[in-house]
């Protein structure tokens, strides 16, 4: 029976990630600071026959980091697959936010997930099989407002994971990332719009179990990249990266710039 370590379940689209790979038979260390919102998919997930550990842990603390490792080496003799999905943003502006809030976006999304995969991956490559998840975001690529810190994390994970797939295949550890869109029933997005008051469309959104799916096909056909969004989401994607002036001008007329800006001021407010 196979490992998964999946960051980020204590809530949001990592709660889906988690019940499909238990579905799907692995063995689930579930990753998150709120303990006890983990400790109760846990039992959710224990009453479905699926062996889970949590670790309540902060993933911008290096010895943190550590403590997952060995947790995970002791309870289950290690990982095979791991899935880096704990992510987000403060939604603040660049300036307002001071160095060290905008270093833990950094490290939240980017720094966390290399690290992870660098303790992680001498016990694959002694195994010869291991395969990472990044979970990325278009964000990375689009140029939405005021994410500086976290589009810049999102577009270097995916580089990260490039490099890591081509370097390690051959000897057995794979890596995808899956680059989400706006993700609807769960999520940050998700918050996002229901704190403003603002219905989230069917169209342009994806459900959160797609995302779950994506992560079940990246590791069984080993993709290299599945971007989920609704409609021809590669292909958008490719436009994005040959004219990167289309993001921004498609956010400012699908009136993206103005809720964000809403965003920016309900969270000046709190
Ligand atoms: N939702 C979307 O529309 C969307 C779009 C594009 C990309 N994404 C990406 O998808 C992933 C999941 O996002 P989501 O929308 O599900 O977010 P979410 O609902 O805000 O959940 C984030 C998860 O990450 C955990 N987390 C945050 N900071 C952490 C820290 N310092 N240490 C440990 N765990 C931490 C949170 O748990 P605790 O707070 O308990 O620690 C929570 O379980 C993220 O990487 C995000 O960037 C989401």
């Amino acid at each position: 029976m196979q490992t998964a370590l999946i960051t980020g379940t204590s809530r949001g689209i990592g709660q889906y990630i988690a019940r499909s790979m238990g579905k799907a038979g692995y063995n689930l260390v579930l990753v998150s600071r709120s303990a006890t919102e983990v400790e109760a998919l846990a039992v959710e997930l224990r009453a479905a026959g699926t062996r889970a550990v949590v670790v309540a842990a902060d993933l911008t603390d290096h010895a943190s980091l550590q403590r997952i490792v060995r947790i995970a080496g002791e309870e289950f003799g290690g990982v095979d697959v791991l899935v880096n999905n704990a992510g987000g943003d403060p939604q603040h502006e660049f300036d307002q936010m001071s160095w060290a809030q905008n270093e833990n976006i950094f490290r939240l999304n980017v720094l966390a997930p290399m690290e992870l995969t660098h303790l992680l991956l001498p016990g694959m490559l002694e195994r010869g099989r291991g395969h990472v998840v990044n979970i990325s975001s278009l964000a990375g690529r689009i140029g939405f407002p005021y994410t500086e810190a976290y589009a810049a994390a999102k577009d270097g994970l995916i580089a990260f994971t490039r490099v890591l797939r081509s370097d390690y295949r051959r000897r057995g550890v794979s890596a995808s990332v899956i680059v989400l869109g706006a993700i609807r029933d769960a999520g940050q997005g998700q918050r996002t719009s229901d704190e403003l008051g603002m219905k989230m469309p069917r169209a342009g959104t994806s459900p959160a179990s797609d995302v779950a799916k994506a992560v079940l096909t990246a590791i069984r056909k080993d993709r290299t990249e599945i971007v989920v969004m609704p409609g021809p989401g590669r292909l958008l994607k490719a436009v994005m990266d040959l004219f990167p002036g289309f993001g921004p001008a498609m956010n400012q007329m699908a009136g993206a710039n103005e809720t964000i800006r809403k965003v920016i001021e309900l969270r000046k407010s709190e």
